[in-house]
Order: C-alpha cells, then structure tokens, then sequence
C-alpha cells in the first residue's frame, strides 16, 4: 500500500509562527510533525510516500529529502493552490497509480497504530475505510452516519449533526476513488470535500466502512490543540535541550528547542521553538514563541515570532 501525506495548507491558525517554519514542520516534543505521520506509516508497511506541499515545498524538500533518513521513500507534488482536501488528492493520482493507498492529513497526531485498520481494509476489499471517532462536538469535522459497520451519509462540519462520530482525518482507499473524483463539486464553502467525495462513492454503490479509533488523536492546527498534544506527548513534563539557555522557574509542560535562550519569572505551557531568543519581564503561559520576542509585560495565550 502507498501513503499520501496533505502537508499544502497554509497553516493560517498558527500565524506568524506558521510564517517563519511550515506547520508539517513546527517541532513537536523537539520532533519534525510529520515524523510521527511518518511512525505511523511505517507500523502499517507503508514506505512509499507522496507528500502534496504547496508554497512550503522549498522548505519540505530540503527538511525531509528523498526521506532516506527516516526509512521510507518520499516524493513531492505540488498542489496549485488549496482548494480542498479533495483536491489535493488529485495531485497523488499519478504516484498512486491503481494502488490502494492510506491518506493521511500532515497535521494530525495519533497515539497508537491503524495495524487492525489497515487488514481490515484489505482484507475486506471495500472501497474506502475512515477512522471515525465519538466526540463530544462533532461541529468542526466531518461527521458520519453509520449503519453497523458501514457508513451510509458524511457532512462537513454540519450545524446539527446526526450523529457525534467524526471524521478522524485517516483514510483508506482503493482506486475507485479515482472513478469519483472528476464528477466532485466545490462545497458551500468552495472547496473540493474528502466527504463529499466519500459520498460520491456511497451513492455509487461502494462499500465504505467506519474503522472506530479507540486511540488519542489530535490536530495539532490551533494554539490550543497544538499546545494540547505538545502536553500528551511529553507527558506533562519538559524537555530543555542540553544546547538551550534557561533563567526562569520552568514549570509544567515546557519543551524548548535547541539553541534558544528563555529569561523570564516563570514558564509553563509553552513551546520555544529552536534558535528563539525570548525575553519577558514576568510569566510565560500557553505560548508558543520563536524568533526574537521581547517584551514589558507578562505573555498568556499568544503565538508570536519576530524574525
Ligand atoms: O481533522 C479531521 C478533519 O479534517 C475531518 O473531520 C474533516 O472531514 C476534514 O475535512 C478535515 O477538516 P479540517 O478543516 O481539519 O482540514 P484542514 O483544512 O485543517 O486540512 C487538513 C490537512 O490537509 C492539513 O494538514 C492541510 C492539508 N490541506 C488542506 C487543504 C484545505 C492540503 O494539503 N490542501 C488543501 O487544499
């Protein structure tokens, strides 16, 4: 089976951070966020990867390369311009080929495997099979109604949904996908849909099945979320690289990058990123800064990077 990888958004929540370092990118835990897609492609056999960039291609390309170093093969396309989740797809086609092939969205984080998924998928020989969690406000995915273990409707980002099964952004498909794709519709919000195309294949007849994920998975697309798995993957602790230089009390769930030097009364929450020079007179709480950042007053909630 062969990965596509959708690395082409602009990363806009994450603004100017995402400015300076493409969101696929941003350090994790003091790790590139694609390493852990690249952890879960390769539990799942899937070495041959296609990552969709856009105007972060430069910056991937040179980062990643022909992803020797992490044991797989990575090839580039470049999407024109992000229309979709769908429409990103499209540009895979010729790497994919007639092959089945796991979609995986560049910003999300999972904590255990799909090994269960991925059999499943193959072994059953449907069309399509969707991670799908239960959540608690399904309003910002798409969200899914099942029939036993089919889906049988998917709507994006409904105001009231049918149902709280969400989208959980990994998906399994075989090359009907392909047979769907050029009959797709841009959405209300102007976009090429996955669901919509996923509803396409529903209504022409083709089995799509839930795979429910009983494990954490996160989008690490907001300060919120991406401060959220920062937390989970350091398991509330911290992590000072031995080269950075640190005058403050460190508190609670603090990564800082290598190289940055951080003065301040107290830090906690928060992401240094690499090389930063961060400077606060007072507290530092649920940030995440790069770059030269100085300032008189204390720093909550804020996503800063001075070049
Ligand atoms: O997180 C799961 C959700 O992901 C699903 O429940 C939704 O059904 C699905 O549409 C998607 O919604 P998001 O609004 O979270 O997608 P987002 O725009 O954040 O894009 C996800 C990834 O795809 C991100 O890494 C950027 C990349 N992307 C996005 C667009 C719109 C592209 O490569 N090209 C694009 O055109």
């Amino acid at each position: 089976m062969k990965g596509v990888i959708l690395a082409a958004g602009k990363g806009t929540r994450l603004f100017p951070v995402t400015y300076h370092i493409p969101k696929p990118l941003l350090p994790l835990a003091n790790r590139l966020t694609l390493e852990y897609a690249f952890d879960r492609l390769r539990e799942i056999e899937v070495r041959d990867i296609c990552i969709v960039v856009g105007e972060n291609e430069p910056q991937l390309r040179s980062a990643l390369g022909d992803g020797a170093r992490f044991g797989l093969s990575l090839s580039y396309v470049r999407q024109t311009h992000p229309q979709g989740l769908a429409h990103a797809v499209g540009f895979a086609r010729e790497f994919v080929d007639d092959e089945p092939f796991v979609l995986y969205l560049g910003d999300a984080i999972y904590s255990k495997g799909f090994q269960d998924h991925a059999r499943r998928f193959v072994e059953s020989g449907c069309a399509n099979l969707n991670l799908v969690q239960w959540v608690e406000d399904p309003r910002r995915y798409g969200v899914a109604t099942l029939d036993g273990e089919r889906i049988v409707k998917l709507v994006e980002k409904p105001k009231n949904p049918e149902s709280n099964w969400a989208m959980a952004g990994l998906y399994f498909f075989g090359p009907q996908i392909w047979e769907v794709l050029p009959d797709l519709q841009p959405s209300a919000r102007g976009e090429y849909e996955i669901t919509d195309t996923i509803q396409l294949l529903i209504d022409r007849g083709h089995t799509v099945l839930a795979g429910i994920y009983d494990g954490v998975w996160y989008d690490s697309g907001t300060l919120d979320s991406f401060l959220e798995v920062s937390r989970f993957l350091i398991n509330n602790g911290r992590i000072i690289d031995p080269t950075a230089r640190v005058k403050a009390e460190i508190g609670d769930a603090v990564v800082i990058g290598a190289g940055a030097t951080v003065e301040c009364t107290r830090i906690e929450d928060s992401v240094i990123l690499p090389g930063a020079r961060v400077k606060i007179d007072g507290e530092i709480q649920h940030c995440l800064l790069g770059g030269t950042v100085f300032s008189e007053d204390p720093l909550k909630d804020a996503i800063l990077y001075e070049g």
